[in-house]
């Protein structure tokens, strides 16, 4: 719109801050890029933040899929970044150990850690888990410990999805998927999908951050580039407000454009 044509991105970033009533906004500049690059972009945005923000004690809770993969990649220290990060702890937002290993949180916190000379704790449980098994599992001391941890990080950095489309690539049957946006489930993050209300409709029997961690984190971080997120962004930010948002461009146009 003719708005989004005379703002620069700055004056953008504090205008959809304002609007949302978050603490902060990082808006990645569209070059008429590929996805691919639109993604690239808000990944680079992603890891600057970080690497700027990060205190050296700090412990960062890491989701999994494609935005976080890219976040780990480009989460390199340039040569005049003395900090030392040693003492930061990284750690996968659940268990999800079953789905894709290059898209796994364990694995991206893994690669997070390892870019940052930082340290790592695991959560090695499925993503999927009923009652006993789980409380099994949740009692092992390793996996107990990063839910302690979990429960006090200063930083959650995380992406959202389509319910459905998050639906399908867990594996959920077609018949299940109907059944779930029949129940008016829109977007998906760590595990639980909700509505346009942000109101959660279903959640995963998975190991990890719920929504209390999630509204205590000091520093809660959302990600992600492409306008088909835009409805689950929508819902999402009313569950918590304490909130930093790093979206693309024309993302960022369509959120101001809705609300
Ligand atoms: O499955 C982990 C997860 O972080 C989901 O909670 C989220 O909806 C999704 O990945 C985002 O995936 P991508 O970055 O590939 O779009």
């Amino acid at each position: 719109g003719v708005m989004g044509e005379i703002m620069g991105i700055s004056d953008l970033e504090v205008k959809l801050r304002d609007k949302l009533g978050i603490n902060y906004v990082v808006i990645s500049k569209n070059v008429n890029g590929t996805e691919d690059m639109i993604a690239e972009g808000v990944a680079k945005c992603a890891a600057k933040y970080i690497l700027k923000n990060l205190g050296p004690h700090d412990k960062v809770a890491i989701a999994g899929g494609t935005t976080m993969r890219r976040i780990a990649e480009n989460l390199v220290k340039d040569k005049d970044n003395e900090e030392g990060f040693e003492d930061v702890i990284l750690m996968p937002t659940r268990g999800s150990v079953g789905s894709e290993i290059e898209i796994q949180a364990n694995s991206i916190a893994a690669l997070a850690a390892k870019n940052l000379g930082a340290g790592v704790e695991f959560l090695y449980v499925p993503d999927e888990l009923d009652g006993s098994a789980r409380e099994t599992l949740m009692s092992i001391p390793d996996v107990r410990r990063t839910l302690d941890h979990l429960r006090v990080s200063d930083k959650v950095v995380f992406s959202i999805g389509r319910a459905d489309m998050m639906a399908r690539r867990r594996g959920m049957s077609e018949e299940d998927i109907k059944a779930l946006t029949d129940k008016g489930a829109i977007g998906e993050a760590f595990g639980y999908y909700f509505d346009k209300n942000g109101e959660i409709v279903m959640k995963l029997n998975t190991v990890g951050i719920d929504i209390e961690m999630y509204k205590n984190a000091k520093d809660a971080i959302v990600v992600f580039a492409g306008s088909e997120k835009v409805e689950s962004f929508l819902a999402l930010y009313k569950l918590n407000k304490n909130l930093t948002l790093i979206v693309d461009e024309e993302s960022a146009k369509e959120i101001l454009n809705r609300i």
